[in-house]
């Protein structure tokens, strides 16, 4: 590239009218003029008042830009001889090598970077009917919290303010560990207990801990893709396991090769609803006794049961330490709280309190705090109680606009638990370009094939979240979603079967 002469190139450039400062103009020119090669390395630059003059603004100006260039090295300057543009391009051997490996080929994302983005679930909306899986965040009880929260704040003393020592606010740890003996008989001492930002995060770190690339890994089919989004970003190879009415259903192939990690939802099988029988839980636990394998227990809603009590977690049956159990705050209070915990086995618990320290660096202590505040005075379980009861009504006034509309033709399943259910349809309905419908018409809902790793098998219907819709937006926009459904369900242009014509 040929060497440009100094003052005219820069006065070509310059837009003296612009609101960026000359200085800030002047100094991005000649940074670019020298990494393009326009002001050669080793080029003598003009003295600043030759330059200031040459170009008409003030000299200091020119000596800050200078300044800022030998600040940053993109110039020498001795004292007395002047300033000359640095050498700044990359080392021979360096270059050489990296033009001989040049390829026409972009720089690319990795191949488990693409996994990831190529089946991400996320919704753009997280509110509102009838989204799956989402709390009423409208009834959280904020004044409590934010009182809560100003007390601590008033004394904020600096050990909440610093990084969590690894696993978490020590007091949490007890209280949690504390509700979880009692709610869900999990066998846990308080320091047994990792604070994480949420399932997510709990299942990423015990696949970092436990599992190597190349891995295999069950997961129950159909699953929540959110898991399977983290397993495969991984690198694990996964295994979609059927479930059946009595849970996870391993046929005697599937268990000639045993995985390393299995991920299970036993309490509520999360799309589908179904309770691991306890038969399930104890072959799943022999077998992995016997092979060596970790599970993941992922308790993620079991708080809001509306008829029978839970079956206690299947971590209390496990006399081997081969269970993770993991849960989250972000159904109990809001999702925007990012607070989960995992309960480790006693073997594990300073593997753990270092990888979650040496990972992510945790902290939110002071939240942990006001929550533990918030446990300790009673207020988790009753709002927990309140909202049993508010979201058992919303499930309610759904089946009721569901039967309403299809009488018994369309099955609800999974609806005995947690904060949404699956209504299923006929094989031959297109549950996704139903979802797709439904939301030009306001309504969200998730397809059910989205859960399933083989489509071919997938059972079709739609998840249903009430829990975040108030009762009286339940009916409406059920009519709404019913008149998708039913074009969805009619032959093109016959007139529609009975009961759906009574609609
Ligand atoms: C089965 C299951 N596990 C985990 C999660 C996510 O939990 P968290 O928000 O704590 O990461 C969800 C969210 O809906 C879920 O359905």
């Amino acid at each position: 590239m040929d060497t440009i002469i100094l003052a005219d190139w820069l006065s070509a450039r310059l837009d003296r009218t612009a609101a960026e400062p000359t200085y800030r103009q002047m100094l991005e020119l000649m940074q670019q003029a020298i990494l393009t090669g326009q002001l050669a390395p080793g080029t003598k630059l003009p003295s600043s008042r030759t330059l200031a003059i040459d170009l008409g603004i003030a000299r200091n100006t020119v000596l800050h830009v200078y300044d800022q260039l030998t600040a940053e090295g993109y110039v020498n300057s001795t004292t007395g001889s002047g300033t000359y543009v640095a050498d700044t391009a990359p080392r021979d051997g360096v270059a050489k090598k990296a033009k001989t490996e040049e390829s026409k080929a972009p720089c690319t994302i990795s191949r488990r970077g693409e996994r990831l983005i190529a089946q991400a679930g996320v919704s753009p909306k997280q509110w509102g009917a009838f989204m799956p899986g989402v709390p009423d965040v409208a009834e959280f009880p904020a004044r409590t919290w934010s009182r809560l929260q100003a007390r601590l704040w008033k004394r904020a003393s600096p050990d909440l303010l610093t990084y969590a020592p690894g696993g978490g606010y020590r007091p949490l740890r007890r209280a949690l560990s504390d509700y979880l003996r009692v709610a869900r008989s999990v066998k846990c001492q308080p320091d047994q207990i990792i604070i994480t930002t949420g399932i997510h995060q709990s299942i990423d770190l015990a696949v970092r801990l436990l599992t190597d690339f190349g891995d295999r890994a069950w997961v129950e089919e159909p699953c929540y893709w959110g898991v399977r989004s983290v397993l495969q970003s991984s690198g694990l190879t996964l295994v979609p396991i059927p479930v059946d009415e009595e849970g996870l259903n391993p046929t005697p192939r599937d268990m000639v090769e045993a995985p390393r990690i299995a991920l299970v939802t036993p309490s509520h099988q999360y799309p589908l609803g179904m309770v691991m029988s306890l038969a399930r839980r104890r072959a799943l636990l022999e077998f992995a006794r016997q092979h060596k394998v970790w599970i993941i227990e992922d308790d993620y809603d079991s708080e809001f049961r509306y008829g029978s009590r839970p079956l206690s977690s299947l971590q209390g049956l496990d006399d081997a330490g081969q269970v993770i159990y993991v849960g989250s705050l972000g159904k109990m209070l809001y999702p925007g709280l990012r607070m989960g915990y995992m309960v480790v086995p006693e073997a594990l618990v300073e593997t753990f309190r270092l990888g979650v320290a040496e990972l992510y660096r945790e902290g939110q202590l002071m939240q942990q705090a006001v929550l533990t505040e918030f446990i300790l005075d009673g207020h988790l379980t009753s709002h927990v109680r309140r909202m049993r009861g508010l979201y058992g009504e919303r499930r309610e006034l759904l089946i009721n606009a569901i039967r309403a509309r299809f009488g018994d033709t369309l099955a609800v399943r999974g609806d005995e638990a947690g904060l949404h259910f699956v209504l299923e349809l006929p094989h031959f309905a297109d549950d996704r370009a139903v979802t797709a419908d439904a939301l030009a018409a306001g309504v969200v809902t998730r397809p059910l094939i989205h859960y399933f790793m083989n489509h071919d098998k997938a059972l079709r219907g739609l998840m249903l979240g009430y829990a975040c819709v108030p009762n009286a937006d339940i009916a409406p926009n059920f009519d709404k979603l019913a008149d998708v459904i039913e074009r969805a369900l009619t032959p093109m242009h016959t007139p529609m079967p009975t009961p759906l014509a009574q609609a």
